[in-house]
């Protein structure tokens, strides 16, 4: 939670604005490239508060220039530490948001952010631009990986778990750093998944999806900060929306932080969405909005001078935003002197990596992994496998293995090509490790980018290391490794240049050459385990209907290859769970469990509506049961709650954990989602095991968006189901009575 300011921290900021030029406050509602040139000369020329994408020395030399400036004012530096350190050489990479939400558990992600925080904090930044809350339903949209899935309120509490574990309970703690919530809003659901267009949601779906997991960062996890994201919603900027950025954030929900633009887009306000005809009118606009900062727009800082000098800004609105800049350099503890010494490496060499880290990263890839399909193959038995063929492009690759935001990638702006070969366990390594008793062997085989790729998209331009060209004779090698093994593992999925920022898609099938691949193997007979190395849903109903195995091991972190390893040798009881539907074909998108209902018809005339794997679905190596669900009351009135009751059972022979969800669906005036999730539980339990599982639910809790857009206490019939799944078939339902 956020500390009350307390007064000396308020006089501190006022004797400060009192003090500064109004070129000093200008340059505190900026933010520039680190690893741009001129950004000393920035520093001095213009006052820029605070840098992103620097560390190292330049990061130190710019910290140390700030501090002979005329009032010494420290900056805050800005990183993508977004799965880990992921930009620091070889610091602790976890799985991406899109993997670690499959384990449901708020507790791991708050470790996770903790770690990096600790490791973000050694090397320079105090501020990192994370969690990403962006609710998306299509999976053609690139930084679909990125996100906690589908469900608002399942993100939310990822969200949450995330700020705290960023931020702990002191923002000036030496281990701790500003979380950054983005992108603010809707930014997942723009038209055509097409990254950074139009947002075409109303009201009632910002409050019913978008602004939720939102709520929960700030207003409940005290997020210091917030990204307002690229596109517009209706028609307006979202770094120039008052409505939301003042209205909502500000007013409603009592935000004291600031907010912070996406990269230029005070500057794309002119040049590429046309809606100011200046950069001076976009910067007063997006002041007057209550975007605080702007992220990279050049030759801002004279025309807001000048704004103010001419009376177009009143120089109270830039005092406001002054003001909380300063408000979270203060929390960060930047003003004080341990905070203003060099960067202390000895900590780095200590904390960046540690075991302890590369033991929880480990930890987070067995629970972000989902089994999707098993006929009876899973788990190995290493013991008696004489041969393993281990196939496939992503089998042996460091970018399809761990995705982006990492040394290399595209949004990078480093020289290192990528973290060293040895810091991450791909799959191949992984499975030499664990069932070192067996043969095995590996071919690349192809390609996962073909021509068509190659030609798409500035970020997959400037792709390292990617290859449209197939190893030669390498799929009649894997044919032959396949066929003469005992089973064969193949690792397919997307790379970088198919995933990510400004990397959409149009089709969302196993890409290059490999659906040639499987199906030769397919055609060898020998066994088949498909393991997908994706950063969102791929169409795999070819896959789902021959493998004999799939697992999805989405991008992973260091030890991510020890992970999967480990699962396909049973050394532990997968659990995790999908939090994003897989569609049967793209043109079935959007395919999300919690629609409205109220189709004419319940199919598509040449294919089922049903996704190929829903919301919440995830095998075991033991069998679960859930039994009918049961309310302790009929009517719910006033502040009372009712308890949701099942029994859950381990029915099959070993140890598990697994995932209870509880959905409800209200009677209301207004259409509204057919299902949505309240809660859910992990629940461990021993073979043959039998637990009652209890759901609290508060009258509260049983609301509906109305037509102005505001969440309000429904009435009249609720359904309540807990099952394993968001598939009515998977679910037990039960009928509460709201009254008052
Ligand atoms: C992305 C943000 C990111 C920022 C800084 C933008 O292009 O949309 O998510 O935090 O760049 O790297």
């Amino acid at each position: 939670m956020k500390p009350p300011e307390s007064p000396e921290t308020a006089q501190n900021i006022e004797d400060l604005l009192r003090r500064m030029t109004l070129e000093e406050k200008v340059g505190q509602t900026l933010q520039y490239n680190g690893a741009d040139d001129d950004a000393l000369e920035q520093l001095h020329n213009n006052h820029v508060g605070s840098f992103l994408h620097v560390m190292g020395e330049k990061l130190e030399a710019l910290k140390e220039a700030a501090g002979k400036t005329r009032l010494g004012i420290p900056l805050l530096f800005g990183i993508d530490a977004i799965r880990g350190h992921g930009l620091w050489r070889n610091a602790t990479l976890f799985p991406t948001q899109m993997a670690l939400s499959c384990s449901w558990n708020p507790d791991l992600l708050e470790e996770v952010a903790r770690i990096t925080a600790r490791e973000v904090r050694a090397t320079g930044p105090q501020w990192t631009f994370s969690p990403q809350l962006d609710i998306c339903r299509d999976i053609r949209w690139g930084r679909m990986g990125e996100t906690f899935g589908e469900d608002p309120r399942l993100t939310g509490a990822l969200a949450a778990a995330m700020v705290r574990g960023y931020q702990g309970s002191n923002l000036a703690d030496e281990e701790a750093i500003a979380a950054c919530p983005k992108h603010f809003i809707g930014y997942g659901e723009t038209v055509g998944a097409r990254d950074g267009t139009e947002a075409d949601v109303t009201r009632r779906t910002l409050e019913m999806v978008f602004l939720p997991p939102f709520r929960q960062a700030v207003h409940e996890a005290g997020a210091a900060t917030v990204m307002a994201a690229y596109n517009a919603v209706d028609g307006t900027l979202c770094s120039l929306h008052h409505e939301l950025l003042t209205g909502v954030l500000r007013d409603q929900w009592g935000f004291d932080g600031f907010v912070v633009s996406d990269w230029d887009n005070v500057g794309r306000a002119v040049y590429q969405k046309q809606v100011c005809t200046s950069i001076r009118e976009a910067g007063v606009k997006a002041l007057r909005a209550g975007n605080d900062m702007a992220m990279s727009t050049k030759n801002l800082a004279g025309e807001l001078v000048a704004a103010v000098t001419a009376g177009e800004l009143a120089e109270d609105v830039l005092d406001q935003a002054v003001r909380r800049i300063l408000r979270i350099k203060f929390r960060l503890g930047l003003f004080d002197q341990p905070a203003r010494r060099g960067i202390d490496r000895e900590k780095i060499r200590t904390v960046i990596n540690c075991p302890a880290h590369r033991a929880a990263s480990l930890e987070a890839s067995r629970q972000s992994l989902v089994l999707m399909t098993n006929h009876g193959i899973l788990p190995l038995a290493p013991e008696r496998l004489r041969s393993i063929a281990v196939l496939g492009p992503n089998a042996d690759d460091l970018f399809g293995t761990v995705g982006g935001w990492v040394i290399g990638s595209p949004q990078a702006e480093f020289p290192d090509a990528m973290h060293d070969r040895d810091h991450i366990v791909t799959v191949l390594d992984g499975i030499k490790a664990r069932f070192a008793s067996a043969t095995v062997v590996h071919e690349r085989a192809c390609c996962v980018v073909d021509q068509r790729h190659a030609i798409s998209g500035w970020f997959t331009q400037r792709q390292p290391g990617e290859t449209t060209t197939p190893p030669e004779g390498g799929m009649e090698r894997a044919t032959e490794l396949a066929r003469s093994a005992d089973v064969a593992v193949v690792v397919v999925g997307d790379t970088m240049a198919l995933q990510g920022e400004a990397n959409d898609r149009a089709d969302m099938d196993i890409s290059g050459g490999q659906m040639e691949l499987l199906h030769a193997v397919k055609a060898t007979g020998t066994p088949m385990i498909v393991v997908l190395l994706v950063g969102k849903p791929h169409t795999i109903g070819w896959i789902k209907e021959n493998a004999d195995a799939v697992v999805c091991g989405w991008n992973q972190g260091v030890e991510g290859g020890t992970a999967i390893a480990e699962l396909l040798a049973g050394d532990f009881n997968p659990s995790g769970r999908l939090t994003q539907s897989w569609p049967v074909s793209i043109g079935q998108q959007p395919v999300h469990y919690n629609q409205a209902p109220g189709w004419h018809a319940p199919r598509y005339v040449d294919q089922a509506i049903e996704p190929l794997f829903p919301f919440g679905h995830g095998l075991s190596y033991t069998t679960f049961n859930c039994g009918d669900a049961t309310a302790d009351r009929t009517t719910l009135t006033g502040d009372e709650s009712v308890t949701i009751a099942a029994e859950v059972a381990n029915t099959g022979s070993r140890e598990g954990t697994v995932i209870v969800q509880c959905y409800a669906a209200v009677h209301a005036p207004l259409v509204r989602p057919a299902r949505e999730l309240l809660q859910w539980q992990r629940v461990h339990l021993n073979a043959g095991e039998c637990r009652r599982v209890d759901f609290i639910i508060k009258r509260d809790d049983f609301t509906f968006v109305d037509e102005t857009g505001k969440r309000v206490p429904a009435n009249g019939k609720a359904e309540v189901w807990v099952g394993l799944s968001s598939r009515t078939r998977d679910l037990n339902g039960t009928i509460v009575q709201l009254a008052g």
